[in-house]
């Protein structure tokens, strides 16, 4: 099968240009003006922006979480990823603690194996760091091609490491040439907060806010980020939301440390006002949660600034059925937000739309840099020679209206619920085939790749 694609306006991390773009069976083989080359289907993107697919590196799909499982599996996860423009994303398995990561990867086999429509790739977490595990790391790295090692400070008794796993995971990851990602929040704080407020009869979505307060981000950010200094190790903190952690990290590369910032396009919009509703605010409630209107601010600054390389989601969706758990206690609210399909769309029109961010900027944080960090460029990331065809072809002028009652995510409530955007995702092709068209999904499950990582440097 070839494919090509005419004079669209091609947006990478670093270029801006009209072109044309041949496409023989999965990759990109010729990209220049005026081509002719004979081809199965040719698109015509005349007036369009043509991105790299992008890349959503935090994600939960089918995750046993807080006594039921996230809502989107792997079949309809991948597929409003795709409706997004998202091509690609990275998933979390979560290690029981007191068995093997292997366990772990054969479950999340079990589940996602055969059913993805997009591509995809996982982040093994490491919940219980010990003699054992350690020996595990070098066979996911070499054998598996799974590059980066999760690690909770926080979920107290579930999913919570301490700093000497922390620091011991940190040694043996480096030694293999992998990343160390982090929740980081201090796990000891808010579990003190959350038995406070249940005490005094404080039950309401907004206590989850008020049980992690800004220090508990920015203490334990601190501390992961002398911890990676001392060992060397490449870091990745996801969803980090708040000028105070975003400090922490400003100072931290005064050192020339090899730290990464992901934060949430969530974080960039919606805000803590949104938890003053009685239960109505169960939507947003996530960890860390939603913060203040200062807070955007300094995220986008920091998305200009190159201190923060990675919009995601951490799409971790719940029904509402399933958010009724914490009707009477926030502690038993299933912790997530639904977004894997709106982000690239909310980026564009709050980001670039709105004159915040750069196309460029755009493009690097949505696709390229989680290529970059992660050990897939430039299979991945990027429009090149060689290069997977993963391709959006954009409108930048198209408006729409988010709503639960046209998105495909399995979930039945919008966090954006009438937000209005400018810019629409028309046509995404996935290594070479159009996987969107017109509104329709065109691949079917089963179509989506397990991509293996390469080893990672820590620098971009
Ligand atoms: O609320 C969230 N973020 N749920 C998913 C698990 C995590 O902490 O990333
Ligand atoms: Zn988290
Ligand atoms: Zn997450």
């Amino acid at each position: 099968m070839s494919l090509l694609i005419k004079n669209g306006r091609i947006i990478t991390a670093a270029d801006d240009f009209i072109a044309d773009i041949f496409i023989e069976g999965e990759k990109i083989t010729t990209i220049g003006k005026d081509l002719s080359m004979p081809a199965d289907k040719v698109i015509d993107a005349s007036g369009k922006l043509v991105f790299p697919g992008g890349i959503d590196p935090h994600v939960h799909l089918d995750m046993p979480f807080m006594g039921t499982f996230s809502s989107d599996n792997y079949e309809t996860g991948t597929r409003a990823a795709l409706f997004g423009g998202t091509t690609m994303v990275i998933d979390f398995i979560l290690q029981r603690q007191g068995h093997s990561l292997r366990e772990a990867l054969n479950e999340w086999k079990g589940r996602s194996d055969n059913n993805c429509i997009g591509d995809y790739s996982f982040h093994m977490a490491v919940t219980d760091f010990n003699e054992d595990t350690k020996k595990e790391i070098r066979t996911f790295i070499e054998d598996e091609g799974i590059v980066s090692f999760k690690t909770f400070m926080a979920y107290k008794g579930a999913l919570m490491i301490d700093d000497r796993q922390m620091i011991g995971l940190m040694e043996e990851v480096k030694k293999h040439g992998g990343i160390i990602n982090v929740h980081a929040t201090n796990g000891d704080i808010i579990d003190y907060l959350v038995a406070k407020f249940r005490e005094e009869s404080k039950r309401a979505p907004l206590y989850h806010y008020l049980s992690q307060p800004e220090v508990t981000e920015a203490e334990a950010s601190e501390r992961f980020v002398d911890m990676i200094h001392y060992t060397g190790c490449p870091g990745y903190i996801v969803h980090l939301t708040c000028e105070g952690a975003l400090n922490v990290v400003r100072n931290a590369t005064r050192r020339n440390q090899h730290v990464f910032v992901e934060t949430c396009i969530q974080y960039l919009l919606l805000d803590a006002s949104l938890y003053e509703q009685d239960f109505e605010g169960a939507k947003w409630v996530m960890s860390p949660p939603l913060r203040e209107k200062k807070d955007q601010e300094t995220l986008w600054a920091g998305i200009n600034q190159g201190l923060v390389q990675v919009v995601a989601t951490d799409h971790c969706p719940f029904k509402w059925e399933q958010k009724l758990l914490g009707k009477d206690d926030f502690s038993k609210i299933p912790n997530g937000h639904p977004a894997v399909e709106n982000r690239m769309e909310l980026l564009y029109s709050e980001g670039v739309h709105k004159g915040r961010i750069s196309l460029n900027k755009y493009v690097e944080v949505a696709c390229t840099n989680p290529a970059r960090i992660f050990g897939m460029f430039p299979r991945k990331g990027t429009i090149a020679v060689g290069s997977d065809a993963d391709i959006v072809i954009f409108d930048p002028e198209e408006k729409h209206t988010i709503s639960a009652a046209s998105h495909h995510m399995n979930v039945d409530y919008s966090g954006y619920e009438g937000w209005e955007l400018t810019g629409k995702v028309k046509t995404v092709v996935l290594r070479g085939s159009v996987a969107i068209d017109n509104n329709e999904c065109l691949v079917e499950k089963g179509y989506g790749q397990f991509i293996r990582r390469n080893k990672v440097t820590g620098n971009l």
